[in-house]
């Protein structure tokens, strides 16, 4: 049955909408705020939203934005007292499925309930078809690397070969993974992918194996795992690099036996995935410092898979820009020489993404004409850093990458807190860290910085 998340502060409202939707086996989750209910959205198989206009931190509408741009495969359901069906009728412009007035009546909960989930599932459905036929997996390029590249996927995806997937940041690493899943003989079945760089290693476990109900203090329900989702299908890690020892000694059993346990459970599964791993991390390096586990490195690195960057490549870069130009709406655009030139010569640290993101802006800001250099050199990344933010970049590249990837921490949370005026709980959800995550982090840094002691709540 479909999971279905109800967002309102009114605890009466939470339990009696619950217990409804529970009576019809719906599995229910309730928060009391946007922000714990975008929690949840991340981590649990939400369909549906039962959203409240009024709520405290985040309105409902503004909630609605989010969940629009966010989880767009979602329905949304507003609920409003009296004084504001004006708003939830604005909602429903907005693209909110539909609005339930309070006091609520049990048959239009229900009623609204089913008909949204169907239109969910037809979303979903309508989704995955195009998904198959558009050009969304369709790699790019004609330059000998991507060649290369193209080959060994039509070489290992028909085996069960686990590949190794290394490449700078935004070179491709996650669509190659997708492209050999669906080249192989488990495209129909899942492909699940867990970012080891995102999950705090407290909950890594439950995330890879599942739990049962009542494993410890907040298993209210049985959670399938990662592995278990994958099954007969593909689990991909990415960020592999991040992955902790003890979750590393963990994921090397569970590959070698073939075989798992959900926390508090005996009973052994056996389990039938194929495992693709990617990282921009020199794993060799972090074996060899006692970071990463031999055995494991092993086992992943059956087939290594290297994406050199888009600047040793650049003869992709033309075919790329006007893909993805086509991809945003743009048919028929021209650059002047020093355009294509400055196109050339840059570096893209950022690689294909930032291609992507550049051809996105120029899709939105073009008015017309031929481009020139100017109005690319606004787009791309490292122009656009201040003169600090160079200085300091330069610097980056001097230090232990530990030392590196610190500073950075500390002067992108500095920037991100002071952007959101020192709003923790806004700078957590605009770049998508977890509220307690980014506490952590900000006491981590000494919390002297510009946003000041007293904001780390
Ligand atoms: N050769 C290509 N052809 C078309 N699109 C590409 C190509 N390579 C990458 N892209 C697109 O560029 C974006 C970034 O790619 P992807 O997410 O696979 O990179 P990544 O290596 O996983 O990045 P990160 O290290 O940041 O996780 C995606 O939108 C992807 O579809
Ligand atoms: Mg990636």
């Amino acid at each position: 049955m479909p999971s279905i998340l109800i967002i309102d502060d009114e605890p009466g409202i939470r339990k009696t909408l619950g217990d409804i939707l529970e009576d019809e086996q719906y599995t229910v989750w309730r928060a009391e705020d946007a922000f714990a209910g975008f929690d949840i959205i991340e981590r649990e198989p939400i369909r549906l939203v039962f959203l409240d206009v009024l709520l405290p931190h985040m309105g409902g509408i503004e909630a609605l934005e989010k969940l629009r741009s966010r989880w767009a495969e979602l329905e949304v359901v507003m609920i409003s007292g009296h004084a504001t069906i004006d708003m939830a009728v604005r909602a429903v412009k907005l693209g909110a499925f539909d609005f339930l007035e309070k006091p609520l009546s049990l048959n239009r909960v229900l009623t609204v309930c089913r008909n949204a989930l169907t239109v969910s599932k037809l979303r979903r459905e309508n989704h995955a078809l195009k998904k198959n036929i558009s050009s969304d997996h369709e790699i790019i390029g004609n330059s000998q690397g991507i060649q290369h590249i193209r080959e060994v996927i039509h070489q290992v995806a028909p085996t069960d070969a686990r590949v190794l997937i290394t490449g700078e940041n935004g070179s491709g690493k996650e669509l190659v993974a997708r492209a050999i899943h669906t080249n192989s003989a488990r495209a129909d079945k899942p492909f699940v992918e867990l970012n080891c760089a995102a999950i705090p290693d407290t909950l890594i476990e439950s995330e890879l194996f599942g739990h049962e109900k009542g494993a410890f203090t907040d298993a209210l329900k049985m959670r399938k795992g990662r592995f278990e989702a994958a099954d007969n299908g593909t689990l991909f890690f990415d960020e592999i690099g991040d992955m902790s020892l003890n979750a590393q000694a963990k994921v090397l059993r569970a590959i070698q036996e073939q075989r798992i346990e959900r926390l508090g459970s005996e009973k052994s599964l056996d389990i039938n995935v194929r495992i693709l791993a990617a990282t921009n991390k020199d794993l060799e390096k972090a074996c060899a410092e006692g970071r990463f586990r031999h055995d494991l490195f092993f086992r992943l690195n059956v087939i290594p898979l290297y994406i050199p960057p888009l600047r040793e490549r650049s003869e992709d870069i033309t075919l790329l820009l006007f893909h993805f130009l086509k991809e945003f709406d743009v048919e028929q655009v021209q650059f002047d020489d020093e355009a294509l030139q400055l196109l050339y010569s840059y570096s893209w640290p950022g690689n294909i993404r930032e291609l992507r993101n550049c051809a996105e802006r120029i899709a939105i800001m073009h008015q017309g004409g031929v481009i020139g250099k100017e109005e690319i050199a606004d787009f791309l990344q490292s122009r656009r850093l201040g003169k600090a933010q160079v200085s300091l970049h330069n610097e980056l590249f001097e230090l232990p990458y530990a030392q590196a990837k610190d500073m950075f921490e500390k002067q992108y949370l500095e920037f991100q807190v002071a952007q959101h005026q020192g709003d923790i709980r806004r700078t957590a959800e605009t770049i998508g860290m977890h509220l307690t995550s980014l506490q952590g982090k900000l006491k981590k840094h000494g919390g002297k910085g510009r946003w000041g002691q007293g904001l780390l709540g």
